[in-house]
C-alpha cells in the first residue's frame, strides 16, 4: 500500500487515481475545480468512460479515492506524486508545458521530505529535466523525476491500465526505480513486462508508439487509395499482410483517417521536436500530409459521382472520433462536413453519443437528427463516418424508401461486400470495388 497523489482529473488523472485505488492504494487527487472536485466527493464520474464508475463508486466507499483542491495536505503523506495535467497543443504543434512546470514550482516550495513526482502527461522529451529544473529553483530536498506514460485508449482506458501491455518508466534513481516497481506490480503479468530506461527515452517511447501506430493505420490508408486504381481489394490485402505475424492483424484497418486527443497532436508534436533539433521527421510529415487528405476522401469521391454538389443534401451516420465514444476532436466527420457546407450542400447527421458536442461547436451549420434511420429523409445519398455498432446491421429496406436514390459512401467498410451486392445499392467504401446495382 503507498499513499498517492495524483495532480489533475482530466481523463488520464482520474483512471490513474481509480484503478491505483482498486489496487489497494490511499489516493488524493487534486484539482483547481472547486465545483468538479465536489460533484466527485459525491460520487460523480465527471467523464463518459466503461467500467470507470464502478471502480470510482467502490473506492470512494472504501475512502481509498479522496478529492481535493488543496495541493499542499495532499502531498504531505504522498510518497508518489502524478502530475495529470494538460499539455495543450500550442499554434505550432508544440505541447504547452505551463500548467506541468508551474505545479513543478508549486511542488518546490511545499515538499519536505524525499518524494517521487511523475510525469504522466504526454510530453516532449527533455520534460523530465524541466520539471526536475523548475522544483530544483525551490528546494534542497532531494526528489526524482520519473517519466511513466500512459498508453490508455478512450472506451478501454480501466481496462488497459488494468492489464498493460507493457509499464514504462523512465527514472535512473535507484529509490525511485524500488518505490515504482512495488507500486506496478500487481498490474504484472507474464509476458508484460515493467521496462524501466532513462527519462528521455520514456518520454520518446509514447510519441513514437503513437505516431508509429498513426503511420501504420496510415500507410494502409495509402494501400487502400492505391487498390482502388488498380482494382485490388484492400480487405483480401489486409488480411495477407497482418497473417505475418512481424506485421499483425490490428490497425491495420483503413479509413478516413485517424483523429481523437492523442494521435493527432502527439503526431504533430514528434514532428515539431524534431524540428526544434533540426531534425526533419520526414516519415512523420508524411503520414500528416496523407491524413489531411484522408480525412476527405469521401468529399472526393461524392464530387466524382455527383460533380456540382451545391443544393444537395447528405445523411451523415457518425460524428464521433471513433465508436464508443462522445469524443469529437479531430474527427475526421466534422472536416468532411466543413467541406461538403462550403460547397453548398446541406447535411442531416446522427451519432449515437456526440451530436450534443457538436451542436456545441458548430451548433445549427448542419441538421440533426434523433436515430439513423430519420437522418436518411429526403437526402440523396448517406454518408458514414464512423463505424457505430448501431449502424452495422441496418434495414437496407428502409434506408432505400427513405434515400432519394439509394447511395452509400461508406468511409469505415462497416459493410461486407458480398452482402452489398444483394442489397440493391450503389455502395463506394475504401480501397475496394464500388459496388453498382443491376438494373
Ligand atoms: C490512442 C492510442 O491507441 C493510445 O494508446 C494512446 O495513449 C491515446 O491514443 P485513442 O485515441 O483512444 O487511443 O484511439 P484508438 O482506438 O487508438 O484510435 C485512434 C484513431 O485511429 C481513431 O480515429 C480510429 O478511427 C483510427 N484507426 C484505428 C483507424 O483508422 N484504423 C485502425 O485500424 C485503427
Amino acid at each position: 500500500m503507498k499513499n498517492i497523489a495524483v495532480i489533475g482529473t482530466g481523463y488520464v488523472g482520474l483512471v490513474t487515481g481509480t484503478c491505483f485505488a482498486e489496487t489497494g492504494n490511499n489516493v488524493t487527487c487534486v484539482d483547481i475545480d472547486a465545483n468538479k472536485v465536489e460533484r466527485m466527493k459525491g460520487g460523480e464520474v465527471p467523464i463518459y468512460e466503461p467500467h470507470l464508475d464502478v471502480l470510482f463508486e467502490r473506492n470512494i466507499k472504501q475512502e481509498r479515492l479522496k478529492f481535493t483542491t488543496e495541493l499542499a495536505p495532499a502531498i504531505e503523506d504522498a510518497e508518489i506524486i502524478f502530475l495529470a495535467l494538460p499539455t495543450p497543443p500550442g499554434e505550432d504543434g508544440s505541447a504547452d508545458l505551463s500548467y506541468v512546470l508551474g505545479v513543478a514550482k508549486d511542488l518546490g516550495k511545499i515538499i519536505k521530505e524525499f518524494k517521487v513526482i511523475v510525469d504522466k502527461s504526454t510530453v516532449p522529451v527533455g520534460t523530465a529535466d524541466q520539471v526536475s529544473a523548475a522544483i530544483r529553483e525551490e528546494t534542497d530536498i532531494p526528489f526524482a523525476v520519473v517519466s511513466n506514460p500512459e498508453f490508455l485508449r478512450e472506451g478501454f482506458a480501466v481496462d488497459d491500465f488494468m492489464n498493460p501491455d507493457r509499464v514504462v518508466i523512465g527514472t535512473e534513481d535507484e529509490k525511485a526505480k524500488t518505490i515504482m516497481n512495488e507500486l506496478y506490480q500487481p498490474f504484472i503479468r507474464d509476458g508484460h513486462p515493467l521496462i524501466f530506461m532513462d527519462e528521455k527515452s520514456a518520454e520518446l517511447t509514447k510519441y513514437a508508439a503513437n505516431s508509429f501506430l498513426a503511420t501504420k493505420i496510415t500507410f494502409m490508408n495509402e494501400v487502400a487509395n492505391f487498390c482502388e486504381i488498380v482494382g485490388a481489394d484492400v480487405d483480401r490485402v489486409r488480411e495477407g499482410m497482418g497473417a505475418d505475424t512481424r506485421i499483425g492483424h490490428r490497425f491495420l484497418y483503413p479509413g478516413i483517417g485517424f483523429g481523437g486527443s492523442c494521435f493527432p497532436k502527439d503526431v504533430s508534436a514528434l514532428m515539431k521536436s524534431g524540428n526544434d533539433h533540426n531534425f526533419n521527421f520526414s516519415i512523420i510529415d508524411a503520414v500528416l500530409n496523407v491524413n489531411n487528405q484522408q480525412r476527405i476522401k469521401l468529399l472526393d469521391k461524392v464530387l466524382d459521382h455527383f460533380g456540382d454538389i451545391e443544393g444537395k443534401k447528405f445523411a451523415l451516420w457518425g460524428l464521433a472520433f471513433k465508436p464508443d465514444t462522445d469524443d469529437i476532436r479531430e474527427a475526421p466527420a466534422l472536416y468532411l462536413v466543413d467541406e461538403l457546407t462550403k460547397r453548398g450542400a446541406t447535411i442531416t447527421a446522427f451519432d449515437p453519443e456526440a451530436i450534443d458536442n457538436v451542436k456545441n461547436v458548430i451548433g445549427d451549420k448542419i441538421e440533426y437528427a434523433k436515430n439513423q434511420y430519420e437522418v436518411l429523409d429526403g437526402a440523396d445519398a448517406l454518408l458514414i463516418a464512423t463505424e457505430w455498432s448501431v449502424f452495422k446491421n441496418p434495414d437496407f429496406n428502409e434506408i432505400k424508401s427513405r434515400l432519394k436514390s439509394p447511395i452509400i459512401f461508406d468511409g469505415r467498410n462497416i459493410f461486407n461486400l458480398n452482402d452489398i451486392r444483394e442489397k440493391g445499392v450503389f455502395y463506394s467504401s475504401i480501397g475496394r470495388q464500388t459496388i453498382i446495382p443491376k438494373v
